[in-house]
Order: structure tokens, then sequence, then C-alpha cells
């Protein structure tokens, strides 16, 4: 009977772009959905865009659009990286569907139902420019311990100590600069103590959990009474007003999780599936308010998975189990938690070049390489797992190319006239003992052992290759009295080829697919690697993977620093906030608005040298993503050399002799071209949408800007 599995990944934020840390995620769950499939069972892997938040909000008004603009904009990069490393969903939703409005409200009626939820006033720093209440990070102050200055609102970096943003002596809001007053506001509260012994039970039986996971549960939260949790948050929030308390927001980790049941619900509707047959009710807390409905159960009862980061931990195993079981829904039947991903052993560092954006990688390495060495990496546990940029590349090499490819590249173009042997030759076992595997290996991917499915595999690939070198098929092709002996050999050699293409095609979807198109025989099945292929036609062989070389990283790794370093740092001028309805795809309303910055008096301004300049000369930097490098003059002799992050939006030839405005005495910097003497003034969020200043005719080179 095969099992009827739905599968999550975490809801990526939309306020940043996939980075390599989030692929951990994104591609072990794929490995194990496409694993999944291939075994046979049904199988779905939903995800989506998680949308709300203050965050969100302030990157909005900073960039001058609204919200549903910027969440669009970053929802489609999202699903580009994703699938460009194929990673394959079935259905990609946003918290901020309709669905998710909806089922928010059914579930948070239930809560309420239950009497789980009590009002308290929170008193917060709240920024009467930028209009709003201030979360942790967006504070800063001295430490009211060490006396630290420049510190976060909930934790001193100096002394570790953590406290509460209004504890800060001077706090400044980093939105606007201004030092933030305390208000007072009535948020709503799920007594989650009420849901202890149900959350003792559940996180600590049944195998829900990995075992360190449950350990730690035990040890630092369920020990004590379980704090309330604050769900709501007063207006200004992007996010879902709660209907029965106008004025507050669910806070955006009440409708995340619940955006997974979104997802859900959008799949059955493009699938004609039924919801209740994936994500089944059982009964909730309050028995009497539901109908039984055990007997309308589906034959094999659904499993629900997640995936998630250990940071998220809390919200999945306490929280979200809490809210499931008071809203009478199945619970998850496992919460899998990966650790974090470093960087040749050290957190990724945007100064370092090892902070990869997804899209970054793409420029230069093929998606397969990182999938097969992640792969390599994951264990059932919870521990960190570390990308040794060197042995990326010597891993991927000695394995995919030099084991796996290999045998199929150095055999394929002797049968290619005639095809595979009609009947299977003897191998010594060889095959046989593959298939046998298949069941060792299987069970390494279901538990998500994935390095220990990875080294079963390579083994048999070590296996197969001595086989190759021994019969050396390209001594036979020279003796026509062996040409069938040639085609048997290529027979066994494509066939454990093909064998280890089918155990790994849910780490290497591309290869298994190739593998496929070879023998015109597609992949599709798990027990595709118990049977030989025999007298089948064997297509040219096409190229399969390319060598990675140390050279491709290390401009990735440069491409990566420069994109930092080319990224405004935060404490970008705050706009305020662009009305959703009117504004929805109009950037041009975000000119109008008045952009709110700290003060800064007349003699500040003085200092800083605007300049008119005409633009002498400009050429593409070849290496640089976003840089042309221009000469420009400012009047007489005088000339600089000004390096300008437009390569996007203008052409070099478009630019020479126009005029433009620079700032000419910003401290020259050294960058990895040459040095930059100056700034060129535009407007725009960046991107191809950049726009040069320049002044009217009549403006001469040299002058100043005042
Ligand atoms: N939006 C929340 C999740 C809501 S789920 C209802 C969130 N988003 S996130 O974009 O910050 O992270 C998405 C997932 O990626 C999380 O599971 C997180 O643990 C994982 N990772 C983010 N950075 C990571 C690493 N550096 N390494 C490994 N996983 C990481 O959390
Ligand atoms: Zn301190």
């Amino acid at each position: 009977m095969p099992r009827q599995i739905l599968v999550t990944a975490a809801l990526p934020y939309a306020n940043g772009h996939i980075h390599l840390g989030h692929l951990v995620e994104y591609i072990q769950t794929d490995i194990w959905v496409r694993f999944q499939k291939l075994r046979g069972n049904r199988c779905i892997y939903l995800c989506a865009d998680d949308t709300h938040g203050t965050a969100i909000m302030i990157r909005a008004r900073q960039e001058g659009r609204s919200e549903e603009v910027l969440i669009a904009d970053m929802q489609a990069a999202h699903e580009r990286d994703f699938a460009a490393f194929d990673i394959a969903f079935d259905n990609y939703g946003s918290t901020n569907s309709p669905e998710n409005r909806q089922l928010c409200g059914e579930i948070w009626q239930s809560i309420r139902a239950a009497g789980l939820v009590r009002a308290a006033d929170v008193s917060q720093l709240y920024d009467p420019v930028a209009g709003t209440f201030l979360a942790d990070r967006f504070v800063k102050g001295t430490c009211p311990k060490c006396g630290a200055a420049d510190q976060y609102g909930d934790s001193c970096d100096k002394c570790g100590s953590t406290y509460s943003p209004a504890d800060l002596i001077n706090p400044t809001s980093t939105l606007s600069g201004t030092s933030p007053e305390v208000r007072s506001a009535a948020h709503l509260f799920i007594e989650l103590e009420k849901l202890h012994a149900f959350l003792d039970t559940w996180t600590q039986s049944g195998n829900h959990l990995q075992p360190e996971i449950a350990n730690y549960l035990k040890g630092h939260f369920l020990g004590e009474p379980l704090r309330d949790w604050d769900v709501s948050r007063p207006a200004p929030y992007f996010g879902f007003e709660i209907p029965d308390s106008p004025g507050n927001y669910w806070y955006v980790w009440f409708d995340a999780p619940i955006g997974y049941m979104a997802s859900l619900r959008q799949w059955c509707d493009k699938t004609g599936e039924k919801f209740e047959s994936w994500w089944p009710r059982e009964g909730t807390i309050n028995e009497s308010a539901q109908p039984p409905t055990s007997n309308l159960q589906p034959p094999t009862s659904p499993e629900v998975h997640h995936f998630i980061g250990k940071d998220i931990t809390y919200f999945h195993t306490l929280f979200w189990p809490g809210m499931l079981k008071t809203a009478g829904y199945q619970l998850p039947e496992k919460v899998h938690i990966h650790g974090f991903l470093t960087v040749n052993g050290e957190k990724m560092s945007k100064s370092k070049g090892t902070f990869v954006r997804a899209a970054t990688y793409l420029n230069h390495l093929d998606p397969s390489f990182l999938r097969y060495y992640y792969a390599s990496k994951l264990t059932p546990r919870v521990d960190d797992l570390d990308m040794n940029l060197e042995e990326f590349v010597a891993k991927g090499n000695a394995d995919l190319v030099g084991k796996v490819v290999n045998l199929a590249s150095r055999c394929a173009g002797f049968v290619k006239t005639t095809g595979l042997s009609a009947r299977y030759p003897d191998d010594g076992g060889l095959f046989a003992h593959a298939a046998a595997e298949g069941e060792a290996i299987a069970a390494a991917y279901e538990e998500c052992d994935y390095n220990r499915a990875m080294r079963l595999i390579m083994a048999l690939a070590d296996r197969a290759n001595p086989f190759v070198e021994e019969n050396a098929p390209w001594n036979l092709k020279k003796d026509p009295a062996q040409a069938a002996r040639l085609q048997e050999v290529c027979t066994v050699a494509l066939n454990l080829f093909r064998q280890l293409a089918v155990y790994l095609a849910p780490v290497l979807p591309r290869l298994a697919q190739q593998a496929g198109e070879l023998f015109d025989r597609p992949i599709t099945k798990w027990t595709d690697a118990s049977e030989p292929l025999v007298d089948v036609p064997v297509r040219p062989f096409q190229h399969m993977l390319k060598r990675v070389t140390p050279e491709e990283v290390q401009k990735m790794i440069e491409e990566s620093r420069e994109e930092a370093a080319a990224t405004t740092p935060a404490g970008l001028p705050l706009a305020p906030p662009v009305p959703s309805d009117t504004a929805q795809q109009d950037s041009a309303a975000a000119l109008a608005a008045e952009p709110l910055t700290s003060e800064c008096s007349i003699d500040d301004f003085a200092k800083v040298d605007l300049r008119v300049a005409r633009i002498l000369s400009a050429e593409d930097v070849p290496e640089a993503r976003k840089l042309l490098k221009l000469t420009v003059s400012l009047g007489g002799d005088v000339k600089r050399t000004v390096f300008a992050g437009i390569k996007a939006a203008y052409q070099p030839e478009q630019l020479v002799g126009r005029l433009v405005i620079i700032v000419a005495n910003l401290a020259p910097r050294q960058m990895k071209f040459g040095l930059s003497e100056g700034m060129v003034c535009a407007s725009g969020p960046g991107g191809a949408e950049v726009y040069l200043l320049s002044p009217d005719n009549g403006a001469v080179p040299g002058q100043r800007v005042h």
C-alpha cells in the first residue's frame, strides 16, 4: 500500500534572497520527496513565501514600494532560484493569500473557543517619526549592564547579557535616528501552559522528533511552566488584521505555519484533491464542538512531515503542535530538524565572500554538484554541516565525474551502433550485488541519512570501475575478433552506471534524466535498479557533468564579496508607507514620498562637496558584475576615476559626454579593480533601476552643487 505523505520545508522570508544556507534545507527536503516518489509513495512537496511582519513593512518603505509589490518580486526570485536547483514543489504559495487568511481565521476561532486567549498590555518602544512600534533589532543604545555603546535592543555583543529594549540607555531608533518613546498597547496571548501535558507527551514519545531535540525541549522549556505566547501586534503591521480584534494583527509566526495548510488548499484546488484526505481533522480538544470524523478517514492515514532548521525548533515543536491540537488537525508525523551551514569552518561571512546567494552560485557552478555535496554531508542529526570549498571541488569531481559519469562516458560510444547485448552477460555478480544493496540504500534515504546512502552508492561505483579497467573496452575495440566481448563489457558497465543513476536520482534528477535518455528508458521507479536492461539501443552519449575547477569557486566567492560591498548597509532613508491599494505597480508614488531621515545641520551638509562633472570615458569592468569604470572631468585638468554600480542600467557608450553630479570629497576607496575617487549620484533601488542625476544644460564641470 503506497504511503500518502505531505512534506513541507520552512517558508523562506520574503525579505531576502535564497542563499547557500537555505539551500541545505530545500535540497534536503527535495531529495526526500523525490525518494518517496521514486519508491511509489504518493508524496507532495509544499512551500510558500513567508511575507508578513515588521521587517517587510520597513523594507518596503525604505524602497518606496508597497509590500505587495516587494513580496511579489521576491517570490518570483525565490521560485527562479529553487527551480534552477531542481527543487520541485508541487505547490508554492504565499502566506499573504486569501486561503491563508481564511485558515488563520478558522484556527483562531478554535483557539478562542478552547479558552486559550487572554489580553494584556505590553509596553514597547515606539518611533513617533517612523510611526511604528520597534522590534528589538530596530533599536540601538548603550548596554544597561556593561555600558557598551551601539548595542541592539535585545542583547549585548560585548557582555552577552539580554534585556528588553526599554532598558537600553539612550535608545535610538535605527529607522529614523530619533529617540523612541515607551507606549503601551493591548496584545493577545495564547496560554501555552494549558497545553503543557499534551506537549510533554507529544514531544517525548512517538518518535516525532530527533532524540536530541526531544531532550532539548525537556531540559529547556518543558521543565517549567510554558510562557504565554504573544500572537498579536498593533497597527501598523503588514499582516492579517485579527477579525475579532480590530487594529491588531496576527504576529507573523502565527500565520506562517498555517501557510503550510494554505499551500495545501491551493494544491487541492488545482488538482481536485481533497484537503481532508491529506490533512485530516482528528477532533478538537473541545471534542463536543466537532462531529467525530474518524469514520471519514481514508484507508491509509496520511503523514505530515516538516523539514526545518534548528533555529525555528520552538515554533514547530511547541507552538505549532499546540495550535494543531487545539484546532483538531492531525499532528505532524515527524519534524525533521537540520543544523546550520558553515563555510570553511566558519559562519557564512559577507566580507569573506562566503555568504553566497543561490543566484551567484549559478553564475559559476553546476547545481548538481551542490546537491551531491550536501547529500554527502547530511545525516539524521542536528549537527551543523560544513562546506569546505576544497573538499566540495575534490569530492564532486572524484565521485560524480570520476566514478559515476565515467562509467558511461568510457563505454557508451562503443555500443552506439550495436546497442546492448541480447542477454545480460556474466559480470561476476556485480549487478546482483548492487541490486541487493537497494533496500539498505533506501533505508538510509528514508532516515534522512544521505551521508550513508552516498557512501553505499559510491562503494558500488568502486566495484564497478575496476571491471571497466580490467576489461579495457578501448583495447577490445581495436580487435574486430573481440566485438562480441566488447558489447558484453559495455552492457555490464552501462547497466552498472544506470543502477547508480537510479540510486542517485533523488539527489541528481538531471543525471537520472540523461541516463534515461541514453537508453530511451526513463527512470521512474526505485525498482528500475533491480533488472538489467538488455537488447536496447544506446543513444549517442551526451555530455553529463563537467569537472569543477577551484577557479570557478574562487570567482563565485569574489562575486559574493563584491555584491556584499555594493549593497548599501542598513540605515537607508525611510519613506512613509505606500498605501497598498493605490500603489500596486507604481514606483512613481515612491518618488513623491518625502524621505524621513535623521536631521542633518547645514554645516553637516556643507561638508559634502557635490560637483558637476562630465563623463570623459566609460568602460565595462568585465570581472565585476555591476561596475562601470568612469573617468570624469571636474573642469580644467582635474580628472577622477570613479567606479559606479550602474552596469545593468547603462551602456558605456551612452554615457560619454554626459554631465553628472559627483561627491568629490569622498575618501578614495581601493577596490579590486582600482582606486575609486568619488561617487556618482543616482536614484533608484539598484540593478537595472538606477537613474543618474544630471544638471540642466548650462551647468559647467567643476561647479559646486548647493
Ligand atoms: N520564515 C521563517 C520560517 C517560517 S516556517 C512556517 C524562516 N525563514 S528563513 O528564510 O529565515 O529560513 C528558512 C529556512 O532556512 C529555515 O528553516 C532556516 O533554519 C533555514 N536556514 C536559513 N539559514 C540557514 C543556514 N545558514 N544553514 C542551514 N539552514 C538555514 O525562518
Ligand atoms: Zn553589555
